[in-house]
């Protein structure tokens, strides 16, 4: 552990997957793809392992992690009190983008959950992180694999070799279909709330669960992980209705020489956002503009990326 240098990729082979897998069972840390952005993962039951991803991550003690399963069925070892609506969001969302809060079962180390009473649940869709949570036999918990505050990466390239020289392995799965960070949903209240928008939307939940979801305020305490600095750039970031052609930054429609265009689609636009905000950071401008994208609901994850990394 911690290397001088930073690990390379590797390519997800079948031999590197029993890597990584052993790697996290003898208390490693391995950075792994998953549809949404890359996690920095590490076995979700070892509070030692989960202790060296903050380190590493430079995160606060209180912020709790995501435990990513490979079956819904392992919700069992993992949550006491499971709702039904809990296993009826599993069958029609899971695997994918949808992270379930449900109470802790004793088993989950307080430091995995922030020293919350809950736990923060999701089965990812991505191949490799499956393979690798199916060889494990272990529960992972993974936050995004960016340090604080910053960019979650969405490719092994959009990697902070910061990050990469504190770990074991990294496996290399591509770019991440999805692009933004999975929706968390809190069922531990009366109400589902969504804690953190994301590419799972309010009005499909709802139609899935028969009531209608709350949609929290960004700034809940039971979920600091939500707090208002995130997702940020080094160049500061601003949020512009228009941009002039000489204005660098990211655009809904024809680019200039300095601009990107992430199309006016809002899923196609979430899945290129951070790579995007990371290629401006690395041209050495003083400002990155970003145009507004409608304020309709489904720009509301986007919204709430941009929202946080310009503020
Ligand atoms: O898409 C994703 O969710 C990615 C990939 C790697 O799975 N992971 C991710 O993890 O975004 P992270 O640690 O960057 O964000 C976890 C979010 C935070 O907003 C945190 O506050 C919330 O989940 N969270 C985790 N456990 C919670 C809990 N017990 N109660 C409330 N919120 C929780
Ligand atoms: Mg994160």
């Amino acid at each position: 552990m911690g290397q001088l240098n930073s690990q390379l990729p590797l390519e997800p082979s079948q031999e590197n997957v029993q890597r990584a897998a052993a790697c996290l069972r003898g208390g490693g840390v391995v950075i792994l793809p998953t549809e949404t952005v890359y996690g920095l993962a590490a076995n979700a039951l070892d509070p030692a392992a989960v202790n060296h991803v903050f380190a590493i991550k430079g995160r606060p003690s209180d912020h709790p992690l995501i435990v990513h399963i490979a079956e819904a069925s392992q919700i069992e070892g993992l949550a006491l009190a499971v709702p039904s609506s809990a296993w009826v969001l599993a069958e029609k969302f899971w695997p994918g983008p949808l992270t379930l809060i449900l109470q802790k079962a004793a088993q989950v180390p307080s430091e995995t959950t922030g020293g919350l009473s809950t736990v923060a649940v999701r089965v990812p869709a991505h191949p490799v992180a499956l393979a690798v949570l199916h060889e494990a036999g272990i529960p992972l918990a993974a936050p995004s694999a960016n340090r604080f505050t910053r960019l979650s990466p969405t490719s092994a390239e959009d990697l902070d070799p910061e990050v990469t020289r504190q770990v074991d392995l990294v496996l290399d799965g591509g770019p991440c279909d999805v692009g933004i960070e999975s929706t968390v949903l809190d069922l531990t209240s009366g109400t589902p709330v969504i804690l953190r928008p994301g590419h799972i939307s309010p009005s499909q939940l709802s139609a899935v669960l028969g009531v209608e979801v709350a949609i929290g305020s960004g700034n809940e305490k039971q979920s600091p992980g939500t707090h208002r600095q995130h997702y940020q750039p080094h160049t500061p970031l601003v949020i512009v209705e228009a941009l002039a052609p000489d204005m660098p930054g990211i655009v809904l429609g024809e680019p200039s020489a300095v601009q990107i265009s992430l199309g006016t689609e809002p899923h196609q636009f979430q899945r290129g956002l951070y790579s995007a905000l990371n290629d401006l950071d690395h041209r050495g401008v003083s400002t990155i503009y970003i145009q507004a994208p409608p304020r309709s609901p489904e720009w509301a994850a986007v919204w709430d990326r941009i929202a946080r990394a310009s503020s």
